[in-house]
């Protein structure tokens, strides 16, 4: 088991907020102390540009910076050059479907995505498909709101160009099943982009041995700082891709009426790159691999299991994902606006999200307004799965009263 009480005096906001139950971590996680010092240390010892000053300071720096992509990289046994970073996951996909995506489809062709998707795994291959005229599919979900291989395959065909699905599900938690998705993807000859941002920062990712062609995911929700993402692309399939921004470093030879770019990662990485945002995402690779993805993983699950143990003790809870293999509880109280119901959260300092999650096709697949959400991370403790279950029943109460 996981020193649950050392790790959470790593984290200055629980430190400052002793009270606090913060069960909102599929949004974003808090930030320890070595990660804020990382991203403070590059500003106050080094704070210049990366790549182009001749200067030992900028030197330093460039170092800095790409030896966070070094890390990002053992982290997820991907290869040096097949990271770029950007802002977060939403333009790491965005960047997929806006460059691989618009140059390779044409009408005729077929984009898989599936109605559990966030927006920014849906969203830019609706556009893509909308500038292309390629058609999006949609694999049909189980009764429990599923991914199935299944269903996946029903709707593979050999016109399947792009496969755009999510790891792990930012509303149901559920993990798909992608290493036999990818398998059957790749036999038609299509690509697999997955939005990992539910995965990799509370499981053991390995890109080689998933063989996906395109993976993000984003710093703040790895306890990392906001404004930096990844996009992990096989080197063969990144050289091909055109930029989608252009300016800055990632120019190689500029003419009145011609240009040439630097080669992946760097064409990607338009303007000055996120410096303190990588270096803050390295350190803070470094700081959850100390602790252990399998132990992260199993812990989640644990205290998950406890709360819905307890949630479903409670009259007219609606839960939609109880079988969840991850830290993540989607459910209601009958008759009560999650709005309502998050209001009694915050009055008893327990941060949960309400609403759609940014995944309103799963929200609209459920027939409800939204959900409750609450998910958890390594520095929860059984204390934050009391104070959760304890406000679901005074907001039953309450409300349930009126
Ligand atoms: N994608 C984040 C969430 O699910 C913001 O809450």
């Amino acid at each position: 088991m996981l020193n649950v009480a050392k790790l959470r005096k790593d984290f200055p906001v629980l430190e400052e907020n002793p009270k606090l139950a913060y069960l909102d971590n599929a949004a974003s996680t808090l930030k320890p102390k070595c990660v804020i010092d990382a991203v403070d240390s590059y500003y106050a010892k080094l704070g210049v540009n990366v790549h182009r000053g001749v200067y030992k300071l900028s030197y330093l720096a460039t170092d800095a910076y790409e030896e966070a992509r070094s890390k990002v990289a053992d982290f997820i046994h991907a290869d040096f050059e097949e990271i770029v970073f950007t802002r977060g996951a939403s333009s790491a996909l965005n960047l997929v479907a806006s460059s691989y995506g618009l140059s390779n489809l044409k009408p005729g062709d077929e984009v898989i995505t599936t109605e559990l998707e966030h927006h920014s795994s849906c969203m830019p291959w609706l556009n893509a498909c909308n500038q292309t005229g390629a058609t999006l599919k949609y694999v049909p979900l189980n009764k429990e709101g599923r991914i199935t291989v299944e269903a996946f395959q029903s709707i593979l065909t050999k016109h399947t160009k792009v496969v755009a699905i999510t790891y792990v599900s930012n509303v149901m938690g559920y993990i798909t099943p992608i290493e036999e998705i990818i398998s059957l993807a790749h036999q038609v000859g299509a690509v697999v982009v997955l939005d990992a941002a539910q995965a990799v920062p509370h499981m053991a990712v390995d890109v080689k041995k998933l063989d996906c062609d395109f993976l993000a995911f984003s710093g703040h929700k790895l306890c990392g700082p906001t404004g930096i993402g990844v996009l992990y692309g096989k080197k063969k399939l990144l050289e091909k891709m055109n930029p989608i921004e252009f300016g800055g470093d990632m120019a190689d030879d500029v003419n009145l009426n011609s240009m040439t770019f630097k080669d992946a990662p760097y064409r990607f990485e338009t303007g000055t790159p996120i410096i303190a945002g990588a270096i803050g995402l390295g350190k803070a690779i470094e700081y959850v691999s100390s602790i252990g993805l399998d132990e992260i993983a199993k812990y989640e699950y644990f205290l998950k299991q406890k709360a819905v143990e307890e949630l479903k003790k409670i009259p007219n809870v609606i839960l939609y994902n109880e079988s969840a293999e991850t830290g993540i509880i989607a459910f209601n109280i009958e008759g009560v606006h999650p709005h309502d119901a998050a209001s009694v959260f915050d009055n008893n300092d327990v941060c949960i999200r309400a609403g759609h999650h940014c995944a309103q096709l799963i929200i609209k697949w459920l027939k409800t307004v939204g959900t409750v959400r609450a998910s958890f991370y390594f520095y929860n403790t059984l204390e934050d799965v009391d104070k959760f279950v304890q406000s679901v029943k005074e907001a039953q109460e309450f409300f349930g009263s009126l």
